[in-house]
């Protein structure tokens, strides 16, 4: 398996998966595959920016040129916020399930955030009930902070969101930004 960050070129099959995961597990995501479906590949194109500084980027986990897994990576602009990264995208194919994808593009997600300059923690949300990934997160040492009722509409009723982060180490994001935030 290859776990490298997208870039523009691979926005169609980027788009092509996330519309399919949307459409498979309306109680994971917020958006709908129609709201999805109906952005121009420009938008896709610019999620999987290759450049450096960019406020988001996407790692994809190749098997045998399949995309089997994503998960995506934001990171905040306003300095009072720039410590906190947030994951956001996470799927991997049915057919590679359970084989250690998901694992693998979550410590790559983390690997990219201590990368970056001053971000010290990493924060998500994960639909309640979901045991798939909230096990898969706690392993990778997120911890659950909070539940938010209600969160997403979805057919038949409302689901909500346990937010989870992972401390990377934030003693190191502090120096920057108390610099960062002198008047
Ligand atoms: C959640 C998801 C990303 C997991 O991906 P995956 O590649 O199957 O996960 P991995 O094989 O790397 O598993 C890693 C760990 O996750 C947990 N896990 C994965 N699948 C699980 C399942 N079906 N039941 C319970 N735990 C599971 C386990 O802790 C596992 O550790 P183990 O190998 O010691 O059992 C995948 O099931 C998926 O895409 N689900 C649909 C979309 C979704 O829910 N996305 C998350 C939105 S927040």
């Amino acid at each position: 398996m290859n776990v490298r960050r997208l870039v523009p070129a691979d926005a169609p099959g980027y788009r092509d998966l996330m519309l399919a995961a949307y459409a498979q597990h309306p109680d994971a995501f917020t958006s709908t595959p129609q709201e999805r479906a109906a952005l121009p590949l420009a938008w896709w194109e610019a999620r999987v920016t290759d450049a450096p500084a960019a406020n988001e980027c996407v790692l994809g986990a190749w098997t045998n040129d399949t995309l089997a897994g994503v998960a995506g990576l934001s990171f905040e602009t306003r300095a009072k916020a720039r410590h906190k990264a947030t994951l956001f995208g996470m799927y991997v194919r049915p057919a590679h399930r359970q084989e250690g994808v998901g694992a693998r593009l979550v410590e790559a997600a983390l690997e990219a955030a201590r990368g970056r300059d001053g971000v010290g923690l990493v924060q998500l949300t994960v639909s309640a009930g979901n045991r798939a990934a909230q096990a898969l997160y706690a392993r990778a040492g997120f911890v659950p902070f909070g539940v938010e009722p209600f969160a997403v509409a979805v057919e038949g009723g409302f689901v909500a969101k346990v937010h989870m982060w992972c401390d990377l180490d934030l003693s190191r994001a502090h120096p920057a930004h108390l610099q960062s935030l002198a008047p």
